[in-house]
């Protein structure tokens, strides 16, 4: 039996190196280093406090894992797992421990197997992935309110537009509360997942059946704050519910980063105008002398689509797989870290790229009020003195034909010829600008000065409430 496996009693032949090779999970699931410590030293209580090991190897074990911790930040304990051609980062934590502490070593594996250790380490790193995904949704949720406010002071007006045509003008504050909406939801999703990640420990699961050792898990619930053992040991070390749900919560909020991305680098090619991105954020080209580029506001957009693709792969790594365990788990959680590691870090620079945009209100006030974006209000005044809804559709139609020929905006001429043109008695009053447009919504959740300050208050009070739960 090689001293870097754990398995070999039974084989005559030494593993073929390629295929070993093959099959390690090292690089994938180094990651998971600091986690396994953690449940390694809560299998070690358990261990301790069931009778199976006395307290001088506990001691031991306990000392040998708590040099390991310390040696994982500065990449000392990597270096040697590779070294050593660790198949995977549990081995490779139980021949560090071996090598520290080489007879209270030969203990740390009792009645454990690493079907149980990858699924409680993957639930404690859900945990410590989705804590973190949530502390940088809100930031990013608390930064647009706080930008949304500013913007609300001052009123400033842009065309919102759908299939990116002239549609109707709204608040800046609208759309950065818009964006605080997106990040406040994708807080909560991550909020979730952490609290399911707290719910059962699979730990004392052993391989699929659970142990004939008499392991007391209570012990292990408590030493990692789990809620209680897992109930079904067969579906706890083949269960990835959690770790899918984190990938999802990360894919779900790199998807919004990447459209509110995508609109940021838009709004600052020059044809827009609406927003410049500071020199420390925008980067040059090798060619060009005068380039300035959004390129992390791309690369978030793209950032996006990698997350998916590791769902996509995560979940189809499970499709048709039996219950149990069988080694495409691996695959599937090589894609949970890849896709994870990933989709967090773009937050985080999606985060630290906002506050580097500065709003041009003059360029969005300036083309707030062009493609005929107040028609609607003139369509919903007609209705509002009764003109059927497809009448006034049509009629403000006919007038922003006749107003686009002639190369004008709707002006109050325009409006004294619907009245007309519609047999009203009295005269018809419709905003003619954009900032008469906003100030004229009168639903709930519109773009309305007062609406937008309404809803930043709730939404802030809801965000709070959000921060608050946060598990840690
Ligand atoms: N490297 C494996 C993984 O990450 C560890 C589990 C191995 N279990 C087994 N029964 N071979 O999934």
């Amino acid at each position: 039996m090689s001293d870097s496996l754990q398995w070999g009693g039974r084989f005559e032949a030494a593993p073929d190196a390629p295929l070993l090779a093959f099959g390690s999970s090292l690089e994938d699931d180094l990651v998971l280093a600091a986690f396994d410590v953690a449940c390694s030293q809560a299998h070690v209580a358990t261990l301790a406090a069931s009778g199976i090991i006395d307290v001088g190897t506990a001691h031991a074990l306990d000392a040998a894992l708590r040099m390991i911790a310390d040696e994982i930040p500065s990449g000392e304990f990597a270096a040697q797992a590779r070294a050593i051609g660790a198949e995977d980062v549990h081995g490779a934590i139980d021949a560090r421990v071996r090598t520290i502490a080489p007879a209270a070593g030969e203990w740390l594996h009792a009645g454990r197997s690493r079907n149980d250790q990858v699924a409680t380490t993957l639930a404690l790193y859900a945990r410590d992935r989705a804590t973190r995904g949530a502390r940088i949704c809100a930031t990013i949720a608390q930064f647009a309110l706080a930008s949304a406010r500013e913007a609300l002071a001052d009123e400033t007006v842009l065309a919102a537009t759908t299939h990116w045509q002239p549609a109707q003008p709204i608040l800046l504050a609208f759309w950065l509360g818009a964006v605080a909406e997106m990040f406040l939801r994708a807080t909560r999703r991550f909020n979730r997942v952490a609290a399911d990640a707290r719910e059962f420990c699979p730990l004392g699961s052993g391989a699929c059946s659970g142990s004939t050792l008499p392991l007391d898990r209570g012990v292990a619930v408590l030493e990692l704050a789990f809620g209680a053992p897992s109930r079904n040991a067969l579906d706890a070390i083949g269960d990835r519910d959690v770790a899918l749900d984190l990938l999802h919560a990360v894919a779900r909020a790199t998807l919004s980063a990447s459209r509110v991305s995508e609109e940021l680098v838009l709004w600052c090619a020059p044809a827009f105008g609406y927003a410049q991105l500071d020199d420390a954020a925008s980067t040059g080209s090798s060619l060009m002398p005068q380039k300035r580029n959004p390129d992390p506001f791309e690369l978030v957009r793209a950032a996006a689509s990698s997350a998916n693709g590791s769902y996509t792969a995560a979940l189809a790594s499970l499709d048709g797989l039996a219950l149990s365990y069988h080694r495409d788990l691996q695959e599937t959680k090589a894609q949970v870290i890849r896709g994870t590691e990933r989709g967090l870090a773009a937050l985080g620079a999606f985060a630290a790229a906002l506050p580097h945009v500065r709003w041009n209100a003059e360029a969005m006030e300036s083309r707030a009020g062009d493609g005929y974006v107040v028609a609607t209000d003139i369509a919903d005044a007609l209705i509002a003195c009764g003109v059927s809804p497809r009448e006034a559709h049509a009629l403000v139609g006919n007038a922003v034909g006749v107003a686009e020929k002639a190369g004008r905006a709707l002006t109050q001429r325009d409006l004294t010829a619907l009245a007309k043109a519609a047999k009203l008695t009295e005269t018809l009053k419709a905003p003619l600008d954009a900032l008469a447009s906003v100030r004229a919504k009168q639903t709930s959740g519109s773009t309305s000065p007062d609406a937008v300050e309404r809803a930043l208050d709730e939404l802030e009070e809801v965000l709070e409430r959000e921060t608050g739960n946060s598990p840690r």
